[in-house]
C-alpha cells in the first residue's frame, strides 16, 4: 500500500489523513463558507460522511490514483485542511490539485503554502510533469491561490462544469496549470 509520505513546510506539516480526522475536517469542510464555493464537499458535512471521505482517498491512494495529504499547523499538530493530488496518471505524468482550508485558518497563505508543496512533491516524487487545478470561475480566493503558486490561466481552457445546472453561479470553470519547467523558473 502507497501512503502518503509526511511533508514539512515552513510552518505545516502535511500527513495522511486518519479515521480520527473524521470529526475535525467535518467541522471544517463542513462550514458554510466552503459549501458556497466547492461542488464536491457535502453541506450539511457528518462525522461519518467525512470518515468515509478519508477511506476513500486511503483506498485511492493505494492504487496510486491520489495522493491526499491532510495539512496540519507544524507547531501543535492542529489539522486545518487537505491539499493533494488525484487523477494522477502516470502514462501521461499529469494530476490534478485541490484543495480546502478551514476558515479559522484563511488569509495567513496556507494553503499557497500546502498547495506548492504538494505540487513539489508531485514534480519531484512522483514523476509528473504537469498540474492541473480547477475551481469555479467566482472562486476568487481559490484563483489567487493557483495565481500565487504559479499556476497560469488560459481562457480557452474555461468550461462549464457538466454535473451543473445552466442557472448555477458555480457552473463556469476555470483551469490554471503548472509544469515541472515552469516551477523550476
Ligand atoms: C481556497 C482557500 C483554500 C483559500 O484560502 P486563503 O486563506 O485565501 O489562501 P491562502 O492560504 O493562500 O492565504 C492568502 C491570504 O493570506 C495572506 N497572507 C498572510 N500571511 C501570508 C504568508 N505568510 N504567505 C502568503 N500569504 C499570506 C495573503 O495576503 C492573502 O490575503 P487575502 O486573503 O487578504 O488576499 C479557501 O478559501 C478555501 O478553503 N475555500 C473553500 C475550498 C475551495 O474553494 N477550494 C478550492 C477548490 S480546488
Amino acid at each position: 500500500m502507497i501512503e502518503p509520505p509526511t511533508l514539512e513546510t515552513e510552518r505545516l506539516v502535511l500527513r495522511p489523513l486518519t479515521p480520527e480526522d473524521g470529526a475535525t475536517v467535518a467541522r471544517l469542510a463542513g462550514s458554510r463558507e466552503i459549501a458556497d464555493t466547492t461542488i464536491s464537499i457535502p453541506h450539511p458535512y457528518s462525522e461519518k460522511q467525512a470518515r468515509a471521505w478519508i477511506a476513500a482517498r486511503t483506498s485511492q491512494s493505494s492504487t496510486g490514483k491520489e495522493m491526499v495529504f491532510g495539512v496540519a499547523i507544524r507547531q501543535d499538530a492542529q489539522l486545518i485542511g487537505a491539499v493533494g493530488l488525484r487523477e494522477m496518471d502516470t502514462e501521461h505524468a499529469q494530476a490534478e490539485m485541490g484543495f480546502w482550508i478551514g476558515v479559522p485558518s484563511w488569509g495567513r497563505g496556507y494553503a499557497t503554502e500546502a498547495g506548492l508543496a504538494s505540487i513539489t512533491f508531485g514534480f519531484a516524487d512522483a514523476g509528473l510533469e504537469e498540474i492541473v487545478s480547477f475551481t469555479s470561475a467566482a472562486n476568487v480566493r481559490s484563483r489567487a491561490v493557483m495565481e500565487r503558486i504559479g499556476m497560469t490561466h488560459e481562457e480557452a481552457d474555461d468550461f462549464d462544469h457538466p454535473e451543473l445546472e445552466e442557472t448555477d453561479p458555480l457552473r463556469p470553470h476555470v483551469l490554471y496549470r503548472i509544469s515541472a519547467a515552469d516551477l523550476a523558473h
